[in-house]
C-alpha cells in the first residue's frame, strides 16, 4: 500500500493504492541476495536515504539497499517488479528537486557500494565507473594520468546522479553538460533487464547507430532504471590556468561583456556572475573585501602565453564595458583567493541566513535574454520583499537565485514558490527552460508540461509505460503519476 503525503492531497493520486510494502518477507528475500548487511530498515538510514539537498521534506523509503554488483540491482529489481513496489536510486542525495524522496515508500537502491572504476583509457581519454563512484573519485584516481572529468556541479556528487540529472556546473561552457560526456551507460531496467545504451562495451566518440538510448537516460531521474555503470569523456588537465575577476555598474554591461567574450572565441573555461547580494554575502563569510557591484569571474585555460594573452584580451573587453578592478592570476594560490567567493555561494548564502532553507533556482534562456531575465528576478525579489543572492553559469545563460525560506513557514513557503514558478514562466516565454541543470524531480512536474507541450509530453509519457509498465521506477517523479494511470 501506498502513503500519501498530506501535501500532496490535492495534486494526485485518487483510486490508485496498488503499490506494494517492502516488508519483512520482501527484506528477507532481498537480504538473501545482498547479505543481511545490505538492508536496513533503520529509521536514521531511512530518513537519510529520503532527503537531498532542497527544501522538499525527508520522504523516508521503508528500507535501503546497499547492492555491491549490477546481478545484484538486477535481482532486486526483479523483487520489486514482482511485487509493483517503488524503487529509488541513490547517489550522493546532493540534488536539488527533491528526487530521493519516497513519495510513496518502497525501497530505496544506494549505490555506494559499487565503487569500482573499471577502465580508464588514457589515449583514448574515456573511463568507465559503477554506480557508487563520485567524481571527486574519478579526478582523484586520473590525475596523475594528467587527465580530468570536468563535470563539476558544486557538491561531490556520483557519475551515474550526474547523468540521471543531466547536471553541469561552472565549466559547462567549455566542457558540455553530462549530455555531451556521456559515452554508454549500463541500465537496469523497472523488471531486472540490463542493457548497455550503446552496446556491450562500446565507447565511440561518435556514432550513427539507431535510436540514441544514452540520451534517453541522461536526465531520467531515475524514473526509467538504474544506472549501475556510467563511461564518460575525459580531458586533459591544461597546462596552464588563469583566473580574473572584474566588477560592472550593470547587468546589461556584464552580460554584454560575456557576449563579446563568446564572440571573440575566446576559449573560456568558466564564465560566472555574481549579483551585489550575492557579493556582500560572500564578503562576509569569505572574509573578502570585493566591490559590491554585478561581478565577473572568468577562467582561461591552454598553454602560459596562451592563458596570457586571453586575460589580457578579456581585460580589455571587461575595461571596455566599464569593468572596475579587472585582477587575473596564473598561481594557485592566488587564483584560489581570486575565485574563493564563487567557490563559497551556496554555503555563504546558508551562513548570511541561518536556521532558513535554500533553494536554488535554475533556468535558462537564451543568453541575449539574460539582463531582462536577471533584472526580472530581481524586481521579482523587491515585489516579493525577499534577499536575491544570485549566482549564474552566465556562458549558457543559466543563473541560480537562492530563496531562503522557513520549511515550516506556510507562507515564507507559498512565496517563494510563487517566486521559482513565476521566473520560470518568464524564461520559458524567452525561449528558455525552467530548468537547466537540476532537473524536474517533485517540484517542476508543471512546468515540463508547460515547457515541452502537449505533444512532447505525452510521447514522454509513452516512454515512461513502456519501459516501466508497473510505474515503480521513483514514482511522481518528472511526470505525475496521475498522468500515467
Ligand atoms: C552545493 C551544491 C552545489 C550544486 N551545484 C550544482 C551545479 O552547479 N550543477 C548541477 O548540475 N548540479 C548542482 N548541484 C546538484 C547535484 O549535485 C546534482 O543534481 C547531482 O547530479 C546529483 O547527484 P547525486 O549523486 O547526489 O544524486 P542524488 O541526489 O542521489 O539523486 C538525484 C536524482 O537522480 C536519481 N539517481 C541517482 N543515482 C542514480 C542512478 N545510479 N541511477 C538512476 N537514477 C539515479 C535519484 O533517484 C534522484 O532522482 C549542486 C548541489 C549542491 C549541494
Ligand atoms: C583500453 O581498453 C581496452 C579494452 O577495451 C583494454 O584492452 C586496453 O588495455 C585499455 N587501454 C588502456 C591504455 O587502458
Ligand atoms: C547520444 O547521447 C549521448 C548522451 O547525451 C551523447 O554523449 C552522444 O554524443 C550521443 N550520440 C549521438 C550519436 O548523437
Ligand atoms: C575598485 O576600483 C575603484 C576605482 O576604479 C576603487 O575606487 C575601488 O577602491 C576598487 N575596489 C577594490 C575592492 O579594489
Amino acid at each position: 500500500m501506498f502513503r500519501l503525503p498530506a501535501a500532496w492531497a490535492k495534486s494526485t493520486v485518487r483510486s490508485f493504492s496498488s503499490f506494494g510494502k517492502v516488508d519483512e518477507r520482501i527484506v528477507s528475500l532481498i537480504s538473501g541476495i545482498v547479505g543481511p548487511g545490505n538492508i536496513t530498515t533503520s529509521e536514521s538510514a531511512r530518513n537519510l536515504h529520503g532527503t537531498d539537498e532542497s527544501f522538499h521534506p525527508t520522504r523516508a523509503p521503508d528500507a535501503v539497499v546497499t547492492p555491491l554488483t549490477t546481478p545484484h540491482v538486477s535481482e532486486i529489481m526483479k523483487i520489486c517488479h514482482s511485487h509493483r513496489i517503488p524503487v529509488i536510486p541513490f547517489g550522493t542525495g546532493t540534488g536539488f528537486e527533491g528526487g530521493v524522496g519516497a513519495v510513496y515508500g518502497g525501497l530505496c537502491i544506494a549505490m555506494h557500494k559499487m565503487t569500482e572504476i573499471v577502465e580508464v583509457n588514457q589515449s583514448d581519454f574515456d573511463a568507465t565507473v559503477r554506480g557508487g563512484v563520485t567524481r571527486h573519485q574519478l579526478n582523484d584516481w586520473i590525475r596523475a594520468d594528467g587527465l580530468h572529468f570536468p563535470i563539476d556541479p558544486g557538491a561531490g556528487a556520483s557519475v551515474c546522479g550526474m547523468c540521471s540529472t543531466s547536471a553541469s556546473g561552472t565549466n559547462a561552457v567549455r566542457y558540455g553538460t553530462m549530455r555531451e560526456n556521456v559515452l554508454n551507460m549500463e541500465v537496469v531496467l523497472a523488471d531486472g533487464t540490463v542493457v548497455h545504451t550503446a552496446g556491450e562495451g562500446r565507447r565511440p566518440k561518435k556514432t550513427s547507430c539507431g535510436y540514441n538510448l544514452t540520451n534517453l537516460f541522461v536526465g531520467s531521474e531515475g524514473t526509467l532504471g538504474v544506472i549501475t555503470q556510467a563511461t564518460v569523456r575525459l580531458h586533459g588537465i591544461p597546462e596552464a590556468t588563469a583566473a580574473a575577476i572584474s566588477s560592472f555598474d550593470t547587468v546589461q554591461n556584464a552580460v554584454d561583456t560575456v557576449v563579446q567574450i563568446l564572440q571573440c572565441g575566446l576559449p573560456m573555461a568558466r564564465i560566472e556572475y555574481l549579483n551585489v547580494d550575492m557579493i556582500r554575502a560572500c564578503n562576509q563569510f569569505s572574509n573578502l573585501d570585493l566591490k559590491e557591484a554585478p561581478t565577473l569571474f572568468l577562467e582561461f585555460i591552454g598553454s602560459p602565453s596562451g592563458v596570457e594573452e586571453q586575460a589580457m584580451l578579456a581585460e580589455e573587453l571587461c575595461v571596455g564595458n566599464g569593468g572596475e578592478n579587472f585582477s587575473w592570476a596564473t598561481e594557485h594560490s592566488e587564483r584560489e583567493r581570486l575565485w574563493k567567493a564563487r567557490h563559497n555561494c551556496w554555503y555563504a548564502i546558508k551562513a548570511t541566513y541561518p536556521g532558513k532553507h535554500a533553494y536554488s533556482t535554475d533556468v535558462v534562456v537564451p543568453v541575449s535574454h539574460l539582463p531582462e531575465t536577471v533584472l526580472y528576478c530581481h524586481s521579482l525579489a523587491e515585489e516579493m520583499e525577499v534577499p536575491c543572492p544570485i549566482v549564474g553559469h552566465v556562458g549558457d545563460g543559466n543563473f541560480h537565485c537562492f530563496l531562503l525560506s522557513d520549511q515550516n513557514n506556510d507562507a515564507e513557503m507559498a512565496r517563494i514558490k510563487d517566486f521559482s514558478r513565476r521566473l520560470a514562466l518568464t524564461a520559458q516565454s524567452y525561449g528558455g527552460s525552467c530548468t537547466g541543470e537540476h532537473g524536474i524531480g517533485l517540484g517542476k512536474r508543471e512546468l515540463l508540461i508547460k515547457e515541452v507541450g502537449a505533444g512532447a509530453y505525452d510521447t514522454m509519457k509513452v516512454v515512461k509505460k513502456s519501459l516501466d509498465p508497473l510505474l515503480i521506477m521513483n514514482p511522481g517523479k518528472v511526470i505525475d503519476l496521475d498522468h500515467l494511470l
